[in-house]
């Protein structure tokens, strides 16, 4: 089998190779590719070490999958030169998620909609990812309404750039003022919460916001599903936090809830100790936890969730997908 990293020497990238290492047997042939910048550099992969090459349609081969994550421009141009090249596709960027006939995957929530004939899939948002593996089971027991989502959002989920800003401020310490208007982000990250995670859209909410609008009703193929989301960017390195107020048809019973939570494979719940974006940094478990009924309503349930948005909320589940494809 033959796999093409795109992005390769990207956060993403980086964490989808290791995980090839794990997923897939050591007698996978990979190509990795990057930009001009990156050209030339050796990656390692299962003891070998190899050539990154350019992204240019001379370049491009026949792969049976391809894993992109170089941002939505470069999927947006070179996506169907690999599917016309007889690859499958799994995009991270968001360049054709909202595509009616791109299937949206979770990887534990809805694979199953993909079919040999599905040679491009796009790779959920990070922080919606996170989400809508606690939904689901919930969904499935109780039937889910409305959801009002609070992220927190890590700066490693917007690339390598906003972990530099983060690291430059941090080292500033106190020299670092609210005017500071150098960073990576509107606003100074460090020591602080941007109340603001992407772009503003003319509706007065972020691009992010939007994402966990429409891509949670497009993967749980709830079409009226209500969603107030709010995102902010908080001083954090790899993590997205999101706290939920969720309202089902039926009335839940917490303790029910939380095993359902604990029965879904890729979720675990605690109850003992506060999972923090530090503790899911690394582990491909969602996190669950400070699961409350409602004060108002024993339909409405509210709870903690966070995720490793590099690896559930980007490489994992790509990584999973192309497992998944390779089996079909
Ligand atoms: N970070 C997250 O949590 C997260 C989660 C979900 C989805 N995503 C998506 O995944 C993608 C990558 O994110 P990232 O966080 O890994 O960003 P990143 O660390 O900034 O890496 C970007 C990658 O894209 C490559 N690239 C940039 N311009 C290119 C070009 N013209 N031709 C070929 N390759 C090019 C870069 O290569 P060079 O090193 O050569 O520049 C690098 O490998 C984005 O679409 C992002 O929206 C990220």
């Amino acid at each position: 089998m033959k796999i093409a990293i795109v992005g390769a020497t990207g956060l993403v990238g980086q964490n989808i190779i290791n995980l090839c290492q794990q997923f897939f047997s050591s007698d996978v042939e990979y190509t990795f590719f990057a930009s001009s910048k990156s050209a030339g550099k050796k990656l390692k992969i299962n003891q070998s070490e190899l050539t990154v090459k350019e992204l240019n349609k001379e370049n491009i081969e026949s792969y049976n999958i391809a894993l992109f994550s170089a941002g939505g421009e470069r999927s947006k141009e070179f996506a169907n030169i690999f599917i016309e090249n007889g690859s499958f596709v799994v995009d991270n960027s968001s360049a054709f998620r909202m595509n009616e006939s791109v299937p949206l995957v979770v990887y534990g929530v809805n694979q199953n909609i993909i079919t040999k004939d599905t040679k491009l899939i796009s790779n959920p948002n990070c922080t919606t990812m996170g989400l809508v593996m606690a939904l689901k089971p919930l969904h499935d027991q109780y039937n889910l309404k409305a959801i009002t989502p609070v992220a927190y959002q890590a700066v490693s989920g917007s690339g390598s750039n906003g972990i530099l800003s983060l690291q430059r401020e941090i080292e500033m310490g106190d020299n670092l003022k609210p005017d500071y208007t150098e960073g990576y982000y509107t606003n100074p990250i460090a020591r602080n919460v941007i109340p603001l995670a992407g772009n503003l859209l003319d509706n007065g909410y972020s691009d992010e916001e939007m994402k966990f609008c429409n891509e949670s009703r497009k993967i749980l193929d709830i079409d009226d599903l209500i969603v107030e989301p709010s995102n902010a960017r908080v001083g954090v390195v790899t993590g997205h936090g999101t706290f939920c107020s969720a309202v089902f048809e039926n009335t839940i019973d917490i303790k029910e809830a939380i095993n359902v939570l604990n029965s879904f494979e890729g979720v675990e719940y605690w109850d003992k100790s506060l999972p923090t974006p530090l503790d899911a940094e690394g582990r491909n478990e969602v996190l669950v936890s400070r699961l409350r009924k409602g004060l108002s309503s024993n339909k409405i349930i509210n709870f903690w969730v966070v995720s490793d948005n590099l690896l559930k909320g980007a490489a994992l589940n790509a990584v999973q997908i192309a497992k998944h494809i390779s089996e079909l």
